[in-house]
């Protein structure tokens, strides 16, 4: 290997990320650029795709889709194969309690994070099939793994990412494809703000502790995948120091 494919361990691969406007996503598609992937940019704000897109460079491309929309997402990989999809597109809604929650926020949690996982992964899967390698990875969440008060649907939402998850492995199991889920606790992104929908109660969230950030999480997601063709990264949890679960944030103030 010569100094250069050292240095793009991902050169020749075709990324699609989900969500790339904001947050994780547009750190991964970062990420995965500097690692020499050519970058397909989804989202449903355009305008950030291509002001994106334009600082990526040559390679880089971007079309406006809801992953809540099967067609959508299918034209997206209609005329693509990608060989490194990751399906990251997600939200919160709210934090009441069940008895109070909202059917319009829970719809949206649900048809985003649940179908939209489902619909990428439905029409990402035949070029990885065919092509007999390349790597799915799902944006999980340590909400995934554990309830907290006013979760309800979001954690919902999250442990049915991780069930998809293990079903692919076992259903596309010799295909060589691998299936990673990335599943972080609290990082500092859009996220908060779109849950709570006002910008205090947004920052609250990360109030005297260190957060992870957005480009911790896309490190993460590229480790997984510049790792040899045998080797499948199939689940990653990380915490920021501070967050013993999602119930305990050490608030330590600096
Ligand atoms: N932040 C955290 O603490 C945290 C922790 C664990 C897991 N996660 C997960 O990480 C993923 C990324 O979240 P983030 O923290 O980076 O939040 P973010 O900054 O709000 O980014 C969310 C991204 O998802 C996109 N998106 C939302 N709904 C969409 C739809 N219907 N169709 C297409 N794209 C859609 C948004 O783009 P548009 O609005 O432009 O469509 C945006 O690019 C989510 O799955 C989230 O559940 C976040």
């Amino acid at each position: 290997m010569n100094d250069q494919q050292a240095q793009s361990p991902l050169a020749g691969r075709r990324a699609v990320v989900t969500g790339a406007s904001s947050g994780i996503g547009r750190a991964t598609a970062r990420a995965l650029s500097a690692a020499g992937a050519s970058v397909h940019l989804v989202a449903r704000r355009e305008d950030r795709l291509r002001e994106l897109a334009e600082e990526l460079g040559p390679g880089t491309t971007c079309a406006a889709a809801d992953v809540r929309d099967a067609a959508a997402v299918a034209e997206v990989f209609a005329d693509q194969a990608f060989d490194l999809v990751v399906a990251n597109a997600g939200l919160g809604r709210g934090v009441a309690p069940l008895h109070e929650g909202d059917t319009d926020d829970w719809a949206d949690m649900i048809d985003t994070n649940v179908k939209g996982v489902l619909h990428t992964a439905r029409a990402a899967l035949p070029a990885l099939r065919a092509a007999g390698r390349g790597d799915l990875v799902v944006l999980g969440s340590v909400a995934g793994r554990q309830v907290y008060p006013g979760g309800n649907v979001y954690n919902a939402s999250k442990h049915a990412v991780r069930a998809i998850y293990e079903a692919l492995r076992l259903d596309e199991f010799g295909s060589g494809v691998r299936f990673t889920t990335v599943d972080p606790g609290l990082v500092e992104t859009e996220f908060s703000l779109v849950r709570l929908g006002d910008q205090e109660a947004a920052d609250r969230v990360y109030d005297g502790m260190t957060p992870l950030t957005p480009e911790d999480v896309a490190d993460a997601i590229c480790y997984a995948v510049t790792r040899p063709p045998h080797v499948n990264i199939g689940e990653i949890v990380l915490w920021p120091t501070e967050q013993a679960s999602t119930r305990d944030v050490h608030r330590s103030g600096h």
